[in-house]
C-alpha cells in the first residue's frame, strides 16, 4: 500500500490554536474540552461548535461558556459534498485549525477530509480496531473481551479507521450492561480527548503508514 503523500509530512506546532467541535448530541467530551481550555491542559481555543441537530444538549454547554454555536441541519442540503462544503465554509471563516467530532454522528465525504487533511480528530468508546460504527458497548459485550476503552483518532475515508493518537483502558465486568460499562469507558473519554488534542496541537508527529508517530518522545502513542 502506497501512503498517502500528506501523511510524510512532519506537522510542526501550529500557534494558532483555534479548535471547532462538532456534536450531535449531550456533549460531554465537548465540555470536557472547555473545561480543559481553561486550566493548563489545553492551549487552544475553541472557536465554534457546531451541530446537525438544532436540540443536542451540548449547544447548551457551548453557550454557557460564551462559544459560538452553529446549527447546520444535514436535511438541508442535497448531497453530503453540499453539506460537507457548507461547514468547510464556516469553519474557514473562522480560521479554525483542528476539528474534534465529539459524537458527531455525521460521516463526511472527501470534500471535508481534503479541507482538513490529518486535522480532523474523532472520540471512539473502544479500542480500535475493534468494535468500530454503531453500538460499541453492545458489541464488546456481545464478543466477551475483558477489556475496553477509547480511542482518539485522525479521521480518514475509512470509518474508525485512522492513525490512533491515544487510547485509554477499562475492565469489562461480568455483570456489566451497555449503559454501565459505557459510563466507564466515559470517564476515560473525559482525560482522553484533550490529552490527544493537546499532543496534536504540539506537532513533533507524523503519519507512517497507519501508524501515529511522536517524533519527539519516539514512543509511537
Ligand atoms: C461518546 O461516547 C463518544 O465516544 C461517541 O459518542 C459519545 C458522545 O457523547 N463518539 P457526548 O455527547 O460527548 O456526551
Amino acid at each position: 500500500m502506497t501512503p498517502d503523500p500528506i501523511s510524510k509530512i512532519e506537522m510542526t506546532p501550529d500557534p494558532n490554536h483555534r479548535l471547532a467541535v462538532l456534536i450531535s448530541g449531550r456533549g460531554t467530551n465537548l465540555q470536557s474540552l472547555i473545561d480543559a481550555t481553561r486550566d493548563t491542559r489545553l492551549d487552544a481555543t475553541i472557536a465554534v461548535v457546531i451541530s446537525n441537530r438544532a436540540d443536542a444538549g451540548g449547544l447548551e454547554r457551548a453557550r454557557r461558556a460564551g462559544i459560538e454555536t452553529l446549527v447546520l441541519d444535514h436535511r438541508g442540503w442535497p448531497s453530503r459534498e453540499d453539506y460537507d462544503r457548507a461547514i468547510v465554509r464556516e469553519l474557514q471563516a473562522r480560521d479554525v485549525r483542528l476539528i474534534c467530532l465529539a459524537g458527531f454522528m455525521r460521516r463526511f465525504s472527501d470534500v471535508m477530509l481534503e479541507a482538513f487533511p490529518n486535522a480532523i480528530l474523532n472520540i471512539h468508546p473502544s479500542l480500535l480496531p475493534a468494535f468500530p460504527g454503531l453500538h460499541p458497548h453492545q458489541q464488546a459485550l456481545e464478543h466477551g473481551v475483558k477489556v475496553s476503552g477509547v480511542t482518539v483518532h485522525l479521521v480518514t475515508s475509512d470509518l474508525d479507521a485512522g492513525p490512533i493518537i491515544v487510547q485509554r483502558s477499562v475492565p469489562v465486568h461480568a455483570d456489566d450492561t451497555p449503559d454501565t460499562l459505557a459510563a466507564r469507558i466515559l470517564v476515560e473519554e473525559h482525560k482522553a480527548y484533550p490529552e490527544a488534542v493537546s499532543i496534536v496541537l504540539a506537532g513533533g508527529w507524523r503519519v507512517d503508514g497507519r501508524r501515529f508517530v511522536r517524533s519527539t518522545t519516539d514512543a509511537g502513542v
